[in-house]
């Protein structure tokens, strides 16, 4: 294979004076980057490493939100890092592949090597292949503290599967060298555009001990195939992943969710299917005093019928992630409040109610979902003052209710005020 020399220039990042100098960069600042360019420059050192160092100290910091107080120990790429799991869902995802009885896994498409360093950590002997020799040499430096994990670079599908070993498939969803304004490559959104494919994920899945293939948020249940275990993963309330799972459990779908903890990976708690989930509401008196948002895992899913049973409760309407009940359940999957008032979803009688109730004005919170409406132009509608009064907040959800669409006023209920459920 000939040199790349991006990749070269990581390499030498990974160790000797290419490392010491990386390390003893200050926190990257981007006022000061140019002088401290020049400054390395004229102290010695190799220009090409210097930019490299400080691209590295730039992508850390950059980083961080996502991958932690961990990114220090990373060699980062822009594309590998947008692309990169969230160490605490990958620490979750090992452990479960680990519980398989696989001892060698198969990361086929590592990128940056995330997914592979928690294998790894979790004992499994790891064979990640790249096909992007930087990305390579940014897992190969990655992966360097854990002698049981090799990164090889090349074409993952031409790796052997044997069936005793685990696979993992993070498929890219990326046009290599489609790149936009920012320098970003484009996004694929469906199975469509997935490299390595979903008949090539489903094929390793035929061969191997247990597979699991990290896909998009957004995979419709519907699409799930009937020998795959599915789980939408969330983690603080964002939605991150949906998973398939082959050879790890009988086929069922569960949303997973986490919250982080510090000096704990996170915490995780996992919803299944309701074996006779309530009917969403069929009348809108039939809404009880409290409502509650349903995380964005458990909604993805298609499992919010499934909660409001585990909470004695009804969906306010099949689709729109709210679910009602008479009394607030504590459950890591909801968020409550206490309905004040129900309105029709006009504009004019929300002004009218706001006037008369909301005074001094505080501000005013939309949230919105299963109607059609441009939340803006409804703001505009209810002729708020420009600047909040001080007063209290109002939330007002924006939704359908057992077919009608309603202005909900609600108040958000603080956690310590509910009682709690064995979840
Ligand atoms: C989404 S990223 C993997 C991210 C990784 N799980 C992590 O958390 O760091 C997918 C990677 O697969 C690589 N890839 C895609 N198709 C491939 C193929 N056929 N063979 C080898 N690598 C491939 C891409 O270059 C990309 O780096």
């Amino acid at each position: 294979m000939t040199p790349d020399p991006a990749a070269d220039l990581l390499r030498r990042l990974a160790e000797g004076p290419g490392a010491r100098l990386l390390d003893a960069l200050p926190p990257y600042d981007e006022q000061d980057a140019l002088a401290l360019l020049a400054r390395l420059r004229a102290d010695g050192h190799d220009p090409e490493l210097v930019s490299a160092a400080l691209t590295q100290s730039r992508l850390r910091t950059r980083g961080r939100p996502r991958l932690g107080p961990g990114v220090e120990d990373l060699l980062l790429t822009q594309d590998g890092l947008e692309q990169a799991t969230r160490p605490a869902v990958a620490t979750r995802r090992a452990a479960r592949l680990a519980r398989t009885g696989v001892r060698h896994v198969l990361d086929l498409g590592c990128g940056l090597g995330l997914d592979a360093i928690a294998f790894a950590r979790e004992g499994l002997e790891v064979t990640a292949v790249e096909r992007d020799p930087v990305v390579a040499a940014a897992a190969r430096a990655n992966l360097a503290p854990w002698p049981g994990a090799r990164v090889l670079t090349g074409e993952a599908l031409s790796q052997p599967v044997e069936a005793g070993d685990g696979a993992f498939l993070d498929p890219a969803r990326r046009v290599p060298g489609v790149a936009d304004v920012h320098g970003r490559t484009r996004r694929v959104r469906g199975l469509e555009g997935l490299s390595p494919t979903f008949d090539q994920v489903r094929d390793v899945a035929r061969r191997a001990r247990a597979t699991v293939a990290k896909l998009g948020p957004s995979f419709d249940p519907d699409d799930v195939p009937a020998d795959a275990d599915a789980e939408w993963v969330s983690l603080d309330g964002d939605l991150l992943e949906c998973a398939l799972w082959w050879g790890a459990g009988p086929p069922r779908r569960r949303a997973v969710v986490g919250r982080s903890r510090p000096g704990v990976a996170a915490v995780w708690d996992e919803l299944v299917e309701a074996p006779d989930p309530p009917e969403a509401l069929s009348d809108a008196a039939g809404l009880l005093g409290h409502l509650a948002e349903v995380d964005d895992a458990v909604r993805a899913a298609g499992l919010t019928a499934s909660l409001a049973s585990a909470v004695d409760g009804r969906q306010t309407a099949p689709g729109t992630g709210y679910v009602t009940a008479a009394a607030p359940v504590d459950h890591p999957a909801l968020r409550w409040f206490v309905v004040r008032e129900v309105l029709p979803l006009r504009a004019a009688v929300v002004r009218a109610w706001l006037r008369e109730h909301h005074d001094p004005a505080g501000p005013v919170t939309l949230k919105k979902s299963g109607v059609r409406l441009d939340p803006d132009g409804f703001r505009r509608d209810l002729r708020l003052p420009r600047r909040a009064r001080g007063g209290e907040e109002v939330v007002l959800v924006l939704t359908t209710v057992a077919g009608s669409a309603r202005a909900l006023v609600v108040e958000r209920l603080a956690p310590s005020s509910r009682s709690a459920v064995e979840h």
